[in-house]
């Protein structure tokens, strides 16, 4: 069994952070949405791991992961051009793939409880494919399945203006080597990409056995801003821990779970958790309320901040609430006493400012 991880992409609903950085390394809870992903196809037990980049930002998905082995796993990077779809990502992916059964993940999408379950039922089970669905309030921004009985899937649809059914694909699929066979008889959607949906659906009409299963958990597919700010919340709220390796003065608090790393201080402030504060970061005079990330060796003074996800090497000083913000690598938010209620802004492309 081998895992296919899709880390392409432009990321365009997350700009600018996605100018610099690849949707699937934007920290959540301090740690690389990636970095989730390979430890839940780790603890799934598969060792071997195709990672499919794009020429845009390959380079850094390479330098956030490297070759496997500090996770103990072998892996190989796989370049697809252009992004022309999913499924024409596996068909890139082919000579790593070989003949081997897969699990495909997508590298922005995180789900509670991993995968280990799943993947031992497809070992187990005689489905040419097994797909995971999560009943959804709209689904016609996903793909979209129909089960008949013991749930088979019938019927799929891309990004359906009039869903069938509320079950949408989530970004976790297993196929057996069948699938290419079904990728070479599709043709590209209105979008002009070769979706995957359509392949599996393909798959149906050659009468091979594709599976339901559906995910009662948490499913967070992150997008947008308001998607990082999500799954910071729900991972924080399942795996914060109390946990204070720097300094922290006498005229502090620090309640619940709270995590502080390594080197950094605080002094004459109070945290209320879950909040993870990363390494050599500086808090002074300032409140931390609820779900909020700091990032390693930001500086945060004379700020009340909560439900936010600040990244490596802000500064931060003198605002009154900061709220809901996702804050990209090393911006500076400053209120200056002495010049009255004018905002002076340098604000990056496709910045979304609201005050
Ligand atoms: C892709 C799939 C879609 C699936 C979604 C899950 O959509 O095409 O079927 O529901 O991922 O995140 P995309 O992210 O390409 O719009």
């Amino acid at each position: 069994m081998k895992a296919l991880i899709l880390s392409g992409g432009t990321g365009t609903r997350l700009r600018p952070l996605t100018y610099t950085t690849a949707k699937q390394l934007i920290p959540v809870t301090n740690k690389p949405i990636l970095h989730f992903v390979l430890e839940q196809i780790l603890n799934a037990g598969i060792k071997d791991i195709g990672i499919v980049v794009s020429p845009e930002t390959g380079g850094s998905v390479r330098e956030a992961v490297g070759d496997g082995a500090n996770w103990g796993a072998g892996i190989t990077y796989i370049l697809q051009d252009k992004p022309a779809g999913l499924a024409h990502a596996v068909t890139t992916a082919k000579d790593f793939l070989g003949d081997s059964p897969f699990l495909m993940f997508l590298g922005d999408n995180l789900i509670q409880g991993g995968v280990r379950e799943l993947v031992q039922d497809f070992i187990n089970s005689p489905s040419d494919a097994i797909i995971l669905l999560k009943r959804v309030k709209d689904p016609r921004q996903f793909g979209v399945a129909v089960l008949g009985q013991d749930s088979r899937v019938i019927r799929l649809l891309e990004k359906p203006q009039h869903p069938p059914s509320d079950l949408a694909l989530i970004g976790v699929y297993l196929f057996r080597p069948v699938i290419h066979k079904a990728i070479d008889r599709i043709k590209p959607s209105w979008r002009g990409e070769l979706e995957i949906t359509d392949a599996i659906q393909e798959l149906i009409n050659m009468n091979f056995i594709v599976e339901a299963k559906i995910l009662h958990g948490w499913w967070l597919d992150t997008g947008k801003k308001d998607d990082i700010l999500e799954a910071n919340r729900v991972v924080l709220d399942e795996y914060a821990t109390y946990n204070i390796q720097g300094e922290i003065d006498d005229q502090s608090i620090i309640s619940g779970r709270v995590e502080v790393g390594i080197g950094s201080r605080v002094s004459n402030s109070i945290i209320r958790g879950p909040v993870i504060v990363g390494s050599n970061v500086t808090i002074k005079n300032s409140f931390i309320g609820p779900y909020t990330a700091l990032g390693n060796g930001s500086i945060v003074e004379d700020v009340s901040v909560e439900h936010a996800v600040i990244l490596d090497n802000c500064h931060l000083k003198n605002v009154e609430r900061i709220e809901d913000s996702l804050i990209g690598y090393n911006s500076r938010v400053y209120r200056k006493e002495s010049r009255g209620r004018a905002l002076r802004l340098l604000v990056g492309d496709d910045s979304e400012i609201t005050l």
